[in-house]
């Protein structure tokens, strides 16, 4: 197959793992003889350093023209203390999720079977833990109207979403839940919010058409709770983008590391694939990150972006073998503990897919 690959490292750990993810591809590549063409743009603090922008035009191009977008990280300390930065790194990612119509996050979370005792939860709770998390993401709280009194002494976000936003997202999440276990859980905030309620509505209007799919209704603080009480109640959630951004990250742990989740934003135009982690800025240019999360995001963007299944197995067997053999950074060995750097990890995989 012929495909048209964009590469947006970003900031921070951002270029050292998909450094990683895209040795992986490039075995891929060679193995099954297909023929991929690696275009790099700029994104986050680089591109406002160099242009200004956290999303330029150039890049919103480069990604329009290519069938898939493999994502690092976005994030910057200097501007994480400064709160009155005019321009910040994560504009670029919410621009880029927005003008590429990305309204739905893919958030699969299953422990590895090797990792199982790496969970801070008990392993009889874990074991057999395996859900999607959808999260809507070009709505909500963080594409509502914003803003500052004159005063300065007052300030807002407002949280808005559509029927259509809701469906189309909600749809997915049928689909998925029919593929798997035939079971939705809707996160929301229906005894507060009037968004939540909307969704609500919409959500069992829907229903009817979905007459295999067992659905139920969750407050979000209580779904927090669940999630890590009993992870293995959940098959497929979804929600809206700030509930989906917080309950990922708390599911993250239940893996045993946040180094470890990959995630497929898709909608209108080109599909995106990145790890759910940030550019974690204090191990940037360490080689100690964890590159799992964005090479099992390199098996999504085959399986989800291309259509490759086989491609994307063995990514997923590779990574399986590594974390059996201990050959993980440090994150997952422990402190103490032999452990390998970000480049021996993704030199190890991408050797095993070529074998
Ligand atoms: C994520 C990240 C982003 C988000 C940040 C970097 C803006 O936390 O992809 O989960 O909040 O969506
Ligand atoms: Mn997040």
């Amino acid at each position: 197959m012929e495909a048209k690959i964009a590469v947006l490292a970003g900031d921070g750990i951002g270029p050292e793992v998909i450094a990683q993810a895209l040795k992986i591809v490039k075995a891929i590549e060679k193995k099954y003889k297909h023929s991929f063409t690696y275009t790099e743009a700029l994104v986050g603090a680089v591109a406002i350093d160099k242009t200004g922008n956290p999303y330029p035009e150039a890049t919103h191009k480069i990604c329009m023209e290519s069938d898939v977008v493999l994502f690092g990280a976005i994030g910057d300390p200097k501007y994480d203390n400064d709160p009155k930065a005019k321009v910040r790194p994560e504009q670029g990612l919410l621009k880029m999720r927005k003008d590429l119509g990305l309204y739905a996050n893919i958030r699969p979370v299953s422990p590895f079977k090797s990792l199982i005792n790496k969970s801070p939860l008990k392993t009889e709770l874990v074991d057999g833990a395996d859900f999607v998390c959808i999260r809507e993401l070009t709505g909500g709280i963080y594409f509502g109207e914003k803003g500052r009194s004159e005063d300065l002494n007052k300030a807002f976000d407002t949280c808005t979403y559509t029927r259509d936003e809701i469906q189309r997202v909600t749809k997915l999440a049928f689909e998925m839940a029919g593929k798997r276990r035939k079971k939705l859980t809707v996160i929301d905030k229906a005894n507060v919010l009037a968004t939540s309620r909307l969704w609500r509505e919409t959500v069992q209007d829907m229903e009817k058409d979905y007459p295999d799919i067992e659905v139920d209704y969750m407050f979000v603080d209580n779904a927090a709770m669940q999630l890590i009480q009993w992870p293995k109640k959940f098959d497929v959630m979804v929600t809206e983008n700030m509930f989906g951004d917080i309950i990922t990250d708390e599911a993250s742990v239940i893996t045993g590391s946040l180094g470890l989740l990959p995630s497929a934003s898709v909608g209108i135009h080109t599909s995106v694939f990145e790890p759910i982690h940030g550019s974690y800025p204090q191990a940037a240019g360490k080689n100690i990150a964890n590159p799992v999360a964005t090479i099992l995001s390199a098996a999504m963007l085959f399986e989800t972006g291309l259509g490759l299944m086989e491609e994307g197995k063995i990514i997923r067997e590779a990574v399986d073998k590594s974390l059996e053999k201990g050959i993980v950074t440090i994150d997952i060995s422990g402190e103490g503990n032999k452990s390998y750097s970000t480049s021996e990890v993704g030199d190890w995989i991408a050797e095993y897919i070529q074998k």
